[in-house]
């Protein structure tokens, strides 16, 4: 399969540049050729030598270097290749290539080439998810561009998460299914790249008068981890949330809201999108009308609050005829007859998916850090154990993202 094929191999600076001549002996093994190309960064890792000896050929590092551009100009360079891999694809590297920068010879060749590209990015998790990359990754997929990683684990800086450079081997399998006609590198498992996915979260307040409103204990760390995870996995993410105090997940777009009706309107501002997760608990009712000034004790004794209905923006959006999003899923927070409940809100509310938990006193689930959840849907219910928010919501987004998936190949529930 690679026998006789040409890999122009950028390599980018970063701790796991030693990796990529672990990649061209593999390459090389299977009866490829590789043309080696070093950021100048790269040079702080390994040495031009190296690579060219396991090359077997010249390195090239310069952008006008007059000897290079006698024997083979940059732009016959960056089209002599079958397939163009960046190892390690850096934050800097991918930026380059986003905004079609050409100020090295590295991103020139990306800018100039007519071939496909691949790339395997390494950077620290934190780096990996700033806002910046994922819009610059999110660019390069609708251009075409494939990656292979970055796998999740420990990393160089002592940071353990999504960042570190995908094994040789997985590299040299990216290559084969990219080099295969007609064939795209199916995203990694558990991969929202390019989709848009909008989440609600926290509780909201509805106000009584300018200093008191009614609210309930949820405290958003669902729906925020929903939200991060969904971001990690590729997303671009919307996070609609109620008043809460903990942080804004980084990386993603977050909206902050108090009442039902201010969420409904966020959330139908952010739309269209692909998935809407309705992780807030959202409250039923608001009063019929919020006093201008502070109700004051008197003789009247206690205030009678008239209570109306709030507008449902999980129904609202489950039942829109227009730019559904493919999945929307609701979540039931019940003390009684859960699963039944579970089921009916499913139907009533037009949802894909009900994520019911029991929140009955005891249970610690509102407010808490972890969550004992049943999934809900057409063809039955799944239960998980209790588990860490966070696991819950990486788990969550794996399945979303699965049946995304299944759903763009044509799978069994398109
Ligand atoms: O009917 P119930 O409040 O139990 O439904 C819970 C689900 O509906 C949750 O997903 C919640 O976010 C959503 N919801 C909503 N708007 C409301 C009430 C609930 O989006 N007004």
């Amino acid at each position: 399969m690679l026998k006789g094929k040409q890999i122009l191999l950028i390599v980018g600076g970063g701790i796991a540049a030693y990796k990529a001549l672990d990649l061209v002996r593999r390459l090389r093994e299977r009866g490829a050729g590789v043309l080696g190309v070093m950021t100048p960064a790269a040079r702080q890792f390994i040495t031009p030598l190296s690579l060219a000896s396991l090359t077997g050929g010249k390195v090239h590092e310069e952008l006008f270097s007059l000897t290079d551009e006698a024997e083979m100009g940059h732009i016959e360079l960056s089209r002599a290749a079958d397939l163009v891999v960046v190892a390690p694809a850096t934050a800097d590297l991918i930026a380059k290539a986003a905004n079609g920068l050409a100020n090295d010879l590295a991103s020139t060749l990306l800018l100039a080439t007519d071939k496909k590209v691949l790339m395997a990015p390494a950077m620290n998790l934190r780096m990996w998810l700033h806002p910046a990359t994922c819009r610059n990754v999110e660019t390069l997929t609708q251009d075409g561009v494939l990656f292979v990683g970055p796998g999740e684990g420990e990393m160089a800086c002592g940071e353990f998460g999504p960042g570190r450079l995908s094994e040789p081997l997985d590299i040299v399998a990216a290559i084969e299914t990219a080099l295969r006609k007609d064939t795209r590198i199916p995203l990694p498992q558990g991969s929202l790249f390019g989709k848009r996915v909008v989440v609600t979260s926290g509780p909201t307040h509805e106000p009584i008068d300018p200093v008191r409103y009614i609210a309930n204990r949820s405290s958003g760390r669902q729906g925020h981890a929903i939200a991060r995870a969904a971001s990690a996995a590729g997303a671009q993410v919307v996070l609609v949330s109620g008043p809460v105090a903990i942080v804004d997940p980084p990386g993603v777009d977050t909206r902050h809201v108090e009442t039902a009706r201010e969420m409904l309107a966020e959330v139908e501002a952010a739309m269209p999108a692909d998935i809407f997760i309705a992780a807030a608990a959202v409250a039923d009712w608001r009063t019929e009308a919020a006093g201008a000034s502070k109700m004051k004790k008197g003789a009247a004794g206690a205030p009678d609050l008239r209570l109306v209905e709030n507008p449902d923006i999980l129904a609202a959006i489950g039942r829109r005829t227009a730019e559904r999003p493919r999945i929307v899923v609701g979540f039931a927070a019940e003390t009684d007859d859960l699963l039944a409940n579970a089921r009916a809100k499913l139907a009533r509310k037009a949802c894909d998916l009900i994520v019911a938990n029991d929140v009955g006193e005891g249970t610690g689930v509102m407010g808490g850090l972890r969550n004992q959840v049943h999934l809900v849907d057409a063809v039955g219910t799944e239960s998980w154990p209790s588990l860490d928010k966070e696991e819950v919501a990486r788990r969550i987004v794996a399945r979303l993202a699965a049946l995304i998936g299944e759903q763009s190949s044509g799978g069994p529930r398109s």
